[in-house]
Formats: C-alpha cells, sequence, structure tokens
C-alpha cells in the first residue's frame, strides 16, 4: 500500500464530486446546490458526509449513461445549534435528483441511523422522481423509504424542504413527514405533472398552479411553512427545531427565563383585544402574543384552515403546543379542514412530549350541506379522537365563546383536559340562546300571541341562564374562573404544576382513528 499514492487518488475522487458545474447548473435555475443547501443548514464544520462512493448499478452496466459519484443525493449528519441531525439532500443538477436503487438505499440509510441515534431527519428535496431508467428498482427504492419513515414516525421529528420539483414518488416524503417546507417560485410537489394531466385528462395547468407553494399551503394543506427565498427557509427549519426534543423520549428544549417577571405580569391589553361584542372577530394571534414569551410564536400551517390557529410558543420558557379559534376567519368554526389541522398538531404534540394549551372562541362545528357531505363527522372525530388520546399536560383557556361540539372537543375535562380555566366573559353552552329558543320553545312560541316578544324575552332568559361560566364552575368542569389580566400568571401556574404529568397510553396494537 503507498498511503500518498492512495491518499492523492482519494482527493482526486473528492474534487470529482465538487465539480463547479453542477453548482452552476442549480445556479441558472434560481436554486443552491444539495451541499450548498447543507452548508446553510449545520454549523460550521460540523456536516460528515456519507455513502460518497455510492454509484448506481446501472452505470457500471454501461447503459450509456455517465459515471454520478454520489448517486444524486448528499447524505450525512452534522450539528444544527449544537444538536445532532441527520440530512439527505437531492441533487437535481445530477440525472434530475432522479431516485434510483442505490440513491433511495442511501436515503434509508440515514433515516434509520436518525431513527436508531434518536435524531430529528431532514430531507431536502430537488427531484423528477422515480428514475426511469431504473425501473422497477426506483419503486423498491422509494417503498423502502416510505416503510423506513413510516416506523421512524413518532419516535424522531421528520422534516421535509421542497426546493424544487418534488414530482411523483418524490412528493410522497414529504406526504409522510411531520412538517413540509417550501419557497416560492422554486417549490412544486405533485403527483403527475402538468403533461401527464393534459393527456390524461385535457386539463391545461402550470406547474406552479398544479403545485406550487402557494397551493400546498393555503388549498391542499400539505405544506406548513413557505419561505421567499433558500435562506429563510433553512433559516425557518432551523427555528423549529428549537422548538422539538431530539426524538419521543426528550423533553422539549426549555429556555431559561426569570419567573418572578412571568408570575407578575398582568395582562390589561388582553381586554383591548378582546370585544365585548361578541359577534366582532378578532385577531387571536394578538393574544397569543400578550399571553405568552415575547416574540416565541411559531405559527404552523398559518395560510391553511384559517379559522384555526395552531403553533409552538413559549410559556416562561417551556415550549407548549398551542390551539386556537380564530374569530377573523368564520367566527373559529371547526370546519374539515381545520379539524384535519388540529388533530394533526394535536397528535405530533402528545408523540413528542409538548404540552398543549386550547385558546377556545368559537360557536362550534361549521353548520352546512356541503361540511356534512364531504364528512364533517369523519374530520371532526379526529379532533375528539387527538385530543382524548393525548397523555401530555392538556389545558384549556375559554375566552368567550364554547358551544356544542366544540366545547366537547376543546374544553371538556370529560375529553381529558387537566385544567380548564375560564375568563369572567366565557359562555358555555350546548348553542347560542337564539338556536336554541327556536327549538326548546317551538311549541310555546306557535301558540302565543306575540310569538317574536316572546322569543325575545326567552332568548334573553337563556342568555342570563346560560351564558357564564358558572354553571359550568358549579359542575367543576371548570376549574377556575379569572379575571382576563392574570392570564399568562394562572396558566403559566397551571402548566408548571402539570409538567411531570404521568398517564400510560392504553396497550393494545394500535388505535383506529377516524382518517
Ligand atoms: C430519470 C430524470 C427524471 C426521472 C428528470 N430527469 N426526471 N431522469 N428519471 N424521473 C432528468 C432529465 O432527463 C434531465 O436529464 C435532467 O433530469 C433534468 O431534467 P429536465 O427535464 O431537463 O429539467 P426541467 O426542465 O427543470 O424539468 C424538471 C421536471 C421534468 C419537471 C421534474 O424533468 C420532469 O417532468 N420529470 C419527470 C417527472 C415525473 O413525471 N416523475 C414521476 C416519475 S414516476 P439530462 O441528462 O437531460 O440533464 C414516479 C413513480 C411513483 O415517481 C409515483 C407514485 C405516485
Amino acid at each position: 500500500m503507498n498511503f500518498k499514492k492512495e491518499i492523492a487518488k482519494l482527493s482526486e475522487k473528492n474534487s470529482e464530486l465538487e465539480n463547479p458545474e453542477f453548482a452552476e447548473k442549480q445556479h441558472k435555475k434560481g436554486k443552491l446546490s444539495a451541499r450548498e443547501r447543507i452548508n446553510l443548514l449545520f454549523d460550521p464544520e460540523t456536516f460528515v458526509e456519507l455513502d460518497l462512493f455510492v454509484e448506481s448499478r446501472f452505470s457500471r452496466f454501461g447503459m450509456d449513461r455517465k459515471r454520478v459519484p454520489g448517486d444524486a443525493v448528499v447524505s450525512g449528519f452534522g450539528k444544527i445549534n449544537n444538536r445532532q441531525v441527520y440530512v439527505y439532500s437531492q441533487d437535481f443538477a445530477k440525472m434530475g435528483g432522479s431516485l434510483g436503487e442505490m440513491h433511495g438505499k442511501k436515503i434509508v440509510k440515514v433515516i434509520e441511523l436518525a431513527r436508531k441515534t434518536g435524531s430529528p431527519i431532514i430531507g431536502i428535496i430537488d427531484s423528477g422522481g422515480a428514475r426511469i431508467q431504473e425501473g422497477i428498482s426506483s419503486l423498491d427504492s422509494y417503498a423502502a423509504i416510505f416503510n423506513s419513515m413510516i416506523k421512524a414516525s413518532g419516535v424522531i421529528p421528520q422534516i421535509s424542504v421542497v426546493v424544487g420539483p418534488s414530482a411523483g414518488g418524490a412528493s410522497y416524503a414529504p406526504g409522510l413527514s411531520d412538517f413540509v417546507f417550501m419557497v416560492n417560485g422554486i417549490s412544486q410537489m405533485y403527483i403527475t405533472g402538468p403533461e401527464v394531466i393534459k393527456s390524461v385528462t385535457g386539463e391545461e395547468i402550470s406547474f406552479d398552479k398544479l403545485g406550487g407553494a402557494a397551493v400546498h399551503s393555503v388549498k391542499s394543506g400539505c405544506c406548513h411553512l413557505v419561505f421567499n427565498n433558500e435562506e429563510d427557509c433553512f433559516n425557518g427549519v432551523k427555528k423549529l427545531l428549537s422548538y422539538l426534543p431530539q426524538n419521543n423520549l426528550e423533553d422539549p428544549p426549555r429556555q431559561k427565563s426569570i419567573f418572578s417577571e412571568f408570575f407578575e405580569k398582568e395582562n390589561y391589553a388582553l381586554l383591548k383585544i378582546v370585544p365585548e361584542e361578541e359577534e366582532k372577530g378578532y385577531d387571536m394571534r394578538e393574544v397569543i402574543f400578550e399571553i405568552f414569551d415575547r416574540n416565541s410564536f411559531l405559527e404552523i400551517q398559518p395560510g391553511f384552515a384559517p379559522s384555526v390557529v395552531v403553533g409552538f410558543v413559549r410559556l416562561a420558557g417551556n415550549v407548549v403546543g398551542i390551539v386556537a379559534n380564530q374569530t377573523k376567519f368564520m367566527a373559529g368554526t371547526l370546519d374539515i379542514n381545520s379539524s384535519d389541522k388540529v388533530a394533526r398538531f394535536v397528535r405530533f404534540c402528545d408523540a413528542f412530549n409538548i404540552p398543549l394549551i386550547n385558546l377556545v372562541d368559537t360557536p362550534g362545528y361549521l353548520p352546512g350541506a356541503d361540511q356534512e357531505h364531504q364528512g364533517i363527522i369523519r374530520h371532526g372525530a379526529k379532533v375528539l379522537y387527538a385530543f382524548s388520546e393525548a397523555t401530555v399536560p392538556k389545558l384549556s383557556l375559554i375566552l368567550r365563546k364554547a358551544f356544542g361540539g366544540a366545547y366537547i372537543a376543546l374544553a371538556s375535562r370529560y375529553l381529558g383536559y387537566d385544567k380548564v380555566i375560564s375568563w369572567v366573559s366565557a359562555q358555555i353552552a350546548v348553542m347560542g340562546p337564539a338556536q336554541a329558543v327556536k327549538i326548546i320553545c317551538k311549541k310555546e312560541l306557535a301558540e302565543s300571541k306575540d310569538p317574536k316578544r316572546m322569543e325575545k324575552e326567552k332568548i334573553k332568559e337563556l342568555e342570563e341562564f346560560f351564558l357564564n361560566p358558572y354553571q359550568a364552575a358549579k359542575l367543576g368542569q371548570v376549574d377556575m374562573i379569572i379575571n382576563p389580566k392574570d392570564t399568562t400568571s394562572v396558566l403559566t401556574k397551571c402548566l408548571e404544576s402539570l409538567l411531570d404529568k404521568k398517564e400510560e397510553k392504553i396497550l393494545r396494537k394500535h388505535g383506529n382513528i377516524p382518517l
């Protein structure tokens, strides 16, 4: 063995991987190269690459193809804010980042290492999908990736960053991830592209209108966060990671905070944000800003199903998951899409030991034939299932309305909430008094000489009796009725009291969440 000669050979091979031509190809498309992306994500000098010399078997068999060292994907591990993370980054400049047998094996290797070491996995996706030349081997490789992702689900956080096409099979890696990031203008995700759609259905549509960032973050709900450029996008990934534990056996990272500051804090601004007129909407994000640690809110899926707000926030330094009604949109009702958004977020928080706090102000599930026909029963059941199944600390704060099914799902102790706190302004009822009178006073109203006056009187009666938090408090269903100014202090004390909560999951193969 001639060490000098072999070392020279190795560095020659390594430099072959760094051919600037490939990066140049990406830059021309307004995108970064696979390695530039990794450099943006990881702490300097921490990334260790694996499988540099992997090549496709098909290139060795001389199928009229150039050799592609690394097989169009860079994979390995490194540190992000000093915590270990595994990554793979597809290289579109090489064979369109398409996924063949060995490309897929490299990805499976890092997903499995991430699972075994309890480290998050990030997939950077820029790919034309299954490598056509490798036939069924490409499809099998996708199957292997999905299998390993599904086994890692709920064990480690899985993040997909789509920064180019994510075509065909490539789109199911994001589809199976906990969080999907996209960049306006360069990201497109679809099962079949515009050309296939045109040939099958005759429909003409652009790549962006079919599967661009705006479509997936607003309409389909397949994307969680959108950015205008790759640098902001990778900073967004790092920010998300700062709220997450490494794996399901760890707690989320706690940030130091000065406790007394929070206990003494009184939120007088809340009374200005939430209008006294109950029919008026307001921005729940302002309420969140006021109650929780300053600037700590990271909203997830802000553009999709906007009648609910979900996201991560800190309270006295502790990470919590927020589920809140957004009264600015459809009065904060739960519809099909918002039910899906809530259920998936709650299950993520539960899997990764993140306590939940609900901020409730909603007249209930959205009524309407369209919602019924699309399966609001099936979708709404997901919300019930996810909250009930969750064993993390669960707090519910009712600000104004908690009516009907939404009260059951978001605030009933019998569904498993550990503490239910109510502002003095809370209204807890089966339904609004105007609707209730029409049902329970139907006969009386029909027989009345002055039904309009009677209806008004009955509504007032019901309002006085039901529209307050005291009926629920008398039954022990509301633990505390508080002055809104004390919200931060009460929530902090309640949360801290529950951080060591232990609740066993029911032993079974798995439940059967309505899907
Ligand atoms: C092999 C591929 C490829 C693929 C792209 N390339 N996709 N090679 N298999 N799936 C190669 C191209 O031949 C080209 O090689 C290089 O990558 C760059 O591709 P371009 O087409 O020149 O790039 P661009 O114009 O930017 O278009 C990108 C694209 C287009 C829109 C993604 O390449 C495309 O439509 N690809 C096919 C997408 C697709 O239908 N995938 C589904 C596969 S089936 P050269 O050598 O010329 O540079 C699948 C099965 C699972 O995934 C389905 C489950 C639902």
